[in-house]
């Protein structure tokens, strides 16, 4: 029998609630379409620092390593804001992403047609919007040395380093490819070759790569002329490859193109495991919202759609998350809203367990 385990990790603020409409889901997968998941739980944040003084215990990423797939709600909170720096809730997530090696992460950004007239961009620029931002997420200034504050002279300089190796850009560029080779089949590269000598070194590469993947159409893009044509028309693009740090700011742009951002889900992915599915971690672009924390606002959907991706990237049950996918949207056509995505008239709030169960009757309603 085929297993599938799962280590979750729902983090603090509304990790927990969302969360909890993630495991109706992998209930209803269990109980209705007889596929089996080994669900553990632990901790990852402020909810660990609290428990262990360590946003991440050894433990927990032991445990990481060892499952198909890690399911994360979100980390952080302004009770953390004043700890130092080494033990905040934030530095849990990047030991994860830089321990498991997940040095490719697919940020989708896909406009619901319910929701289009929810973007701050025009519903014609938007509506059918279907985009794939791939980020390189082990490399680059987040983690490259030098780093830290020194003193210099009678001041301080605070010191990030950019770097990426030829074989860094090479394997995120071959996912973005592969990626690009399974939808549209064109792929747009952004850098700062114009400034940065990473950023010339990362266009060689991925051209490199291209010749291997003579199907797909590649461009490049500064990464600031990438942010001006993601807001002037984004249906231009299909994958988009790009570095850590540019990557995290063209993602919250595309996402916010969509109209809210709980509402897109993650996959952060690295090399094959001995079974062959890839080392994994799925969570949502949002984070943990500790405004609303514990009051049945939030919205699952984000949550509830990596765990979509898991099945997906990690399970190959492409047809189950296109199952799982196809429930969302019919419960946002038929106007369901949770308090993020108000606005329309005469449209009341459901909570976050509503939504969930929504989403669950959907379900049902597939079979
Ligand atoms: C993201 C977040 C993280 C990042 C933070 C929480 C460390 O903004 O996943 O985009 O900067 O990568
Ligand atoms: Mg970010």
């Amino acid at each position: 029998m085929t297993t599938r385990s799962l280590l979750i990790l729902p983090g603090d603020g509304i990790g927990p609630e969302v969360m909890a409409e993630v495991r109706k889901v992998i209930d209803w997968l269990g109980a209705k379409r007889d596929l089996a998941f080994e669900v553990s739980e632990d901790l990852v944040g402020g909810c660990a620092y609290d428990k262990h003084g360590t946003p991440l215990h050894d433990d927990t990423m032991a445990k990481a390593q060892e499952v198909d797939a890690v399911l994360l709600g979100a980390v952080g909170g302004p009770k953390y804001d004043d700890l130092d720096f080494s033990v905040k809730p934030e530095r849990g997530l990047l030991r994860l992403r830089k321990e498991m090696d997940l040095f490719a992460n697919l940020r989708p950004a896909q406009c619901f047609d319910a929701l289009a007239d929810f973007s701050s961009l025009k519903r014609d620029v938007v509506s059918g919007l279907d985009i794939m931002i791939v980020r390189e997420l082990t490399s680059g200034v987040y983690f490259g040395e030098p780093r830290g504050i020194f003193e210099e002279g009678n001041e301080r300089v605070g010191i990030n380093t950019q770097r990426y190796t030829e074989s860094e850009i090479d394997r995120v560029a071959r996912a973005a490819f592969d990626l690009a080779m399974k939808r549209g089949k064109k792929l747009c590269s952004m850098e700062k070759a114009n400034v940065m000598e990473s950023g010339i070194l990362w266009r060689e590469v991925v051209t490199r790569v291209g010749a291997d993947y003579p199907e797909v159409e590649l461009s490049h893009m500064y990464a600031d002329a990438g942010a001006m044509q993601l807001t002037r028309w984004p249906k231009q693009f299909d994958v988009i490859v790009t570095d850590n740090l540019f990557g995290d700011l063209l993602s919250d742009l595309a996402a916010m193109l969509t109209g809210s951002l709980g509402m897109l889900p993650s996959a952060s992915l690295g090399a094959p495991m001995e079974n062959g599915r890839p080392k994994a971690l799925y969570e949502p672009v949002h984070g943990s919202a500790p405004d609303i924390a514990g009051q049945g606002k939030a919205n699952p959907i984000a949550c509830i759609l990596s765990f979509a991706m898991a099945l997906r990237y990690s399970f190959d049950l492409g047809e189950e998350a296109a199952r799982v996918e196809g429930a969302v949207e019919a419960v946002l056509a038929k106007g369901l809203r949770t308090a993020d995505l108000l606005g329309e008239e005469g449209v009341s709030p459901v909570s976050t367990a509503e939504m969930g169960d929504a989403v669950i009757a959907e379900l049902d309603a597939s079979l």
